[in-house]
């Protein structure tokens, strides 16, 4: 890693907005094979991946995703999307706790990322039928959620929380991204 891991933790934020810059292959297998070694339920491993970084490829999955729900009049433009996705597949859904080895392996693929100087973010609101066809998914794999890959371009940064949990852009379309403070969540031991 090109920076050491707590500042790469604390500089990380999502970021919507990405230079039409590719990404190399082999970067986004390290992010692959990081989130490989990520911790695993008695280490079942039911985790897959695809990358996807054909130009027309992400282009129909850039359709069906729903960006930034605190933003709703904003989207990213068709030369600011994505050049690469991480599609997460849960091969068990009978066990909860997959989505756990999910979070777990998408942290260390946006943190592997963002160590590259890499912008991501982690995403939910998307069409699953349509990826499933895309892709050709077999329909028994789930796809757990899929991670926006790209250079950089925009500005994201963390302040302390306010009155709202709700990220907005300045006049200079800086995303600010309300944390809770550390003194607010924080029980040193008792409740
Ligand atoms: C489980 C999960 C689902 C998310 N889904 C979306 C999404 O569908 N669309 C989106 O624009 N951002 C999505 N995000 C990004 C969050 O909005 C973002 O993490 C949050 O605002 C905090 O900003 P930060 O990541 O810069 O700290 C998701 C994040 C997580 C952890």
């Amino acid at each position: 890693m090109t920076k050491n891991t707590y500042k790469t933790i604390l500089s990380r934020r999502s970021i919507r907005r990405f230079q039409q810059k590719p990404i190399k292959l082999d970067q986004l297998k390290k992010m692959i094979n990081a989130a490989r070694l990520a911790p695993s339920a008695g280490n079942l491993q039911p985790l897959q991946f695809i990358i996807v970084n054909e130009k027309k490829l992400c282009e129909q999955i850039f359709e069906t995703i729903g960006w930034a729900g605190y933003l709703p009049d904003w989207n990213p433009t068709k030369d600011e999307q994505p050049t690469a996705y991480i599609i997460i597949l849960n091969r068990d859904t009978s066990k909860p706790w997959n989505i756990r080895d999910a979070s777990l392996s998408s942290e260390n693929i946006v943190l592997t990322a963002e160590s590259e100087n890499i912008g991501s973010c982690i995403l939910l609101n998307f069409k699953k039928d349509k990826i499933q066809d895309i892709l050709k998914i077999p329909k028994d794999v789930e796809i757990d959620s899929v991670i926006a890959l790209g250079y950089k371009a925009e500005k994201s940064i963390n302040e302390d929380i306010k009155d709202s949990v709700k990220y907005w852009k300045d006049e200079k379309q800086v995303l600010h991204v309300p944390k809770r403070k550390l003194e607010d969540i924080i029980h040193i031991n008792k409740f």
